[in-house]
């Protein structure tokens, strides 16, 4: 199966391979790269980043469901369709009422 690469743009450059049957945050652990995570389930928000460029596919989850819009994704229910630019840059985890 084709990997696409993801390549993290800020705050450092990163690159890191991602198949399609796996999550953004699979792919980076996979590949020992370090990027923000908590749960790893859709619930904490913490590995919330924008997409700067690429397409992809949300995993229907309680964070995606909520509190993912537009180009913004959490890298834990996110699955790649080609490869992608991200950014940790202007995002911060959700800080608002419990989920
Ligand atoms: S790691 Fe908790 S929502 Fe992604």
């Amino acid at each position: 199966m084709r990997a696409f690469t993801v390549t993290i743009l800020q705050p450092e450059v990163k690159i890191f391979s991602c198949r399609p049957d796996q999550t953004l945050l699979d792919g980076a652990l996979q590949s020992g790269i370090t990027v923000p995570y908590g749960c790893g389930a859709g619930k904490c928000t913490r590995c919330r980043c924008r997409v700067v460029q690429g397409e992809f596919i949300r995993l229907n989850t309680p964070v995606n469901a909520k509190f993912a819009r537009g180009d913004i994704v959490f890298v834990c229910c996110t699955r790649p369709l080609t490869d992608m630019l991200i950014s940790y840059s202007d995002t911060q985890p959700y800080t608002g009422p419990s989920l």
